[in-house]
């Protein structure tokens, strides 16, 4: 049946004559999501849930399965929809491919704070060619949630607070998901989620309730989502939270007004995971019959695991409850991405079994997360360069559980990896040194199993196996201590309060600082830590994050100085949870400076100032920023251009950052906005001069109706090697 569309003219024509075939029921079948249910490679299930989804299967009802991998099950639950339903439709199969398939790439704030848009596309484009490999035609990422609350545990999923960054990395990932061809083997659907304002989740509680303003709506967290809808990502998926008292799911102004509307969305909107049911608990719909209704009417096109529309819609559109015009519109989005997958000249086409065993792994996808994870890191702190490490005629102690885990360096969104299939940091240093090295664990991270489902159990008690730790870190040249998060602390579920090296590891690094002060801290974390003894005491700190499959080997080149890092931070590490929210593009208050009297903005037992800046990151080398100068081009155009220079020993990267301040406005500007970057690579003595354009886009703002406006009057312009600046230039529009 498939064929008989794919060779008529146009998608729209395809999509409509196959439409004019359709029952309702089978039209809101392809608007129903389920997840993998029973072995599909093997019997039909007889009974339960499964079996319910099952006959669905059978008969049409279902438009798209999540959780169902590899070639060989994806061709089976594929075959049922293709050969044994009534029209043949094939499915559409998602996946959460968020740092990687099998294969996996550091968490997305990890390669976030590379700034490097090409290896992060390169790396979304691997991910992509695994995942379709694996029978997957579609990911649930990127997530483009801007937050500024680190105690929620999804900001590793995301680019981190600013919006302007966060814009460019959604535009590089969609188009490494989706390349020029979506119907090409190699590339994936992607989804712009959480639409919207997930990551304000108030006190960062996971799924808590939002509530913000037109101002930071339109300005802080649409940018993202509207930057992946200009590159053409083909969906959206709606979010758990309430925003400003409506449901996403049900929320007309963002998936009808401006989604739809103002943007002019083409794609489809996925429900997130029972969003439409739980609309009953926030207290928004009655029942599911209603939850259906106020999904389908406010622009949500398919369900996931609701069973809201499979069960509810049919009815509604029969009592003239819902209109038909609004699950046509629906379904029209979803056969419109099928089409262009490719999925109806051949639903199977991503299902070879062969060519998954040769892409799985590849050396081409190792290649590419290896550089990401290598580009992710960021130099925190470096006091009289105690690194690079020395290759050899070294004594050095490893300290820390995580420094040999092979399990948590793959951090939360890893479904399909394998555990223990990480590069440990013991293993990469063994590799890359002929130093001596003495490995002592120290104490665990968390006590017993670490699952995706489960709330990890953290060891807050043992600190037996301290005394060996002292002991080797004793006579050593220089110690590394691998401590921080385990990967399966951060990500969904998984919100904190606390924001310090977890369980005993801070007790762990005071210990040892007793008996040999030539630490380095490698820190292995999904979000901003709260660290200040370490900031005081230690003297080189690094920022691994949670890197992926080649975690050791990236650790290992940066500490080695094989690779003189580059990282910057793309969130504000606060001194204190209290702090929270804390970051750059905050807005000054009436009293922002300290006027002797206690009456300014402040905080009476901590200082306002970050632990680490946001954009803040060291080098091996120093560079230097001299001839900062904005000229006008047209009337409201600006070329700002500055001189930037190696002053060090060796090579290095810099992102050179340029910011703006619009002085005074109809709606307060922030100190400090992200305008610009870029990555420059510089051999000692060498030079160059950075420039930027500034256009409307960068030197406006949206006002309270969501309007794009650029107003005349003194602005000022910063740039440097992190948000706190070096030089400032004032120009006038
Ligand atoms: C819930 C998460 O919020 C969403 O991001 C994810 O894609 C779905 N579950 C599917 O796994």
């Amino acid at each position: 049946m498939a064929g008989k569309y794919s060779k008529q003219a146009n998608i729209e024509v395809k999509v409509d004559s196959l439409m004019q075939l359709m029952t309702i029921e089978e039209k809101i079948g392809q608007m129903n999501q389920y997840n993998g249910f029973w072995d599909v490679t093997g019997p039909a299930p007889k009974s339960g849930d499964a079996s319910k989804k099952y006959e669905h299967l059978k008969k049409g009802y279902v438009g798209s399965m999540l959780n169902v991998t590899g070639a060989e099950e994806v061709k089976a639950v594929q075959k049922i929809a293709v050969e044994e339903t009534r029209l043949g439709i094939p499915l559409i199969i998602g996946f959460d491919v968020i740092h990687g398939y099998k294969t996996i790439s550091p968490i997305p704030l990890a390669e976030a704070a590379s700034w490097d848009l090409e290896a992060i596309k390169t790396s979304a484009q691997v991910a992509a060619k695994e995942a379709a490999a694996a029978g997957i035609n579609w990911t649930f990422a990127p997530m483009v949630d801007i937050s500024r609350d680190a105690r929620w545990g999804r900001v590793m999923e995301g680019a981190g607070e600013d919006p302007y960054l966060g814009s460019k990395i959604a535009t590089a990932r969609v188009n490494g998901f989706q390349g020029d061809n979506l119907n090409s083997k190699q590339t994936i659907a992607a989804c712009a989620k959480h639409w919207a304002g997930y990551g304000f989740a108030e006190a960062g509680k996971e799924y808590n309730t939002v509530d913000i303003s037109a101002s930071t709506l339109n300005n802080i967290v649409f940018p993202p989502f509207k930057a992946a809808n200009d590159a053409g990502v083909k969906t959206f998926m709606n979010s758990f939270n309430q925003l400003n008292g409506v449901p996403a799911t049900g929320n007309t102004f963002l998936q009808r007004e401006i989604l739809k509307e103002k943007w002019g969305f083409t794609g489809f909107v996925v429900s997130d995971w029972a969003s439409i049911i739980e609309m009953t608990t926030h207290g928004y719909a009655k029942n599911k019959k209603h939850a259906a209704e106020l999904a389908i009417k406010a622009g949500s096109d398919m369900d996931m695991e609701s069973y809201a529309y499979v069960d509810e819609l049919a009815n509604l559109v029969k009592d003239g409850i819902v209109d038909e015009a609004l699950i046509d519109d629906a379904v029209k989005r979803i056969l419109t991405v099928k089409f262009e997958l490719g999925l109806f000249d051949n639903p199977y086409k991503y299902c070879n079994k062969q060519n998954e065993k040769q892409v799985t792994g590849s050396k081409e996808i190792q290649d590419a997360v290896l550089d990401m994870a290598i580009k992710s890191i960021v130099l925190l702190k470096n006091e009289n360069n105690i690194l690079p490490l020395k290759k050899e005629g070294q004594k050095i102690a490893l300290i820390g559980a995580l420094a040999s885990d092979k399990t948590s360096p793959l951090g939360n969104w890893r479904l399909a990896a394998e555990d223990n299939t990480a590069v440990s940091v013991l293993e990469g240093m063994q590799t890359y040194t002929r130093n001596t090295l003495n490995y002592a664990k120290g104490a665990d991270v968390n006590t017993g199993e670490s699952v995706f489902t489960i709330e990890l159990a953290i060891n807050t008690k043992d600190k037996s196996e301290f005394p060996q730790a002292i002991k080797t870190a004793k006579g050593a040249d220089v110690v590394v201590m691998v401590l921080g998060e385990h990967g399966f602390q951060s990500g969904e579920g998984r919100s904190r309060t606390n924001l310090g090296l977890p369980g005993v590891q801070q007790e762990l690094l005071e210990a040892v600082f007793k008996v040999n002060k030539n630490i380095v801290l490698v820190l292995n974390n999904g979000r901003p830590l709260a660290i200040p003894w370490a900031e005081k005491h230690i003297p080189g700190i690094v920022e691994a994050w949670q890197l992926g499959t080649q975690s050791g080997n990236a650790v290992a080149q940066v500490l080695y100085g094989d690779y003189n890092p580059s990282g910057k931070l793309p969130m504000t590490f606060p001194r204190s949870v209290g702090q929270i929210p804390i970051y750059y593009n905050y807005k000054s208050t009436g009293r922002p400076n300290n006027s002797g009297l206690v009456f300014w903005s402040h905080y009476t037992d901590e200082s306002n100032k970050p632990l680490y800046p946001f954009g803040h990151g060291l080098s091996y080398t120093t560079f230097s920023y001299n001839n900062f100068s904005v000229n006008k081009v047209t009337k409201d155009s600006f070329k700002a251009s500055v001189v930037v220079k190696n002053t060090g020993n060796v090579t290095g990267k810099e992102v050179v950052q340029l910011y703006i301040r619009d002085l005074v406005g109809s709606i307060t500007r922030p100190v400090k906005e992200l305008k610009g970057f870029e990555l420059v690579s510089l051999e000692p003595n060498q030079e160059v001069t950075v420039s930027f354009n500034l256009t409307k886009d960068e030197l406006g703002f949206f006002n309270n109706k969501g309007d794009f406006i650029v107003e005349s009057g003194d602005f000022k312009a910063f740039v440097g090697g992190s948000s706190e600046t070096i030089l400032e230039a004032d120009f006038k529009i």
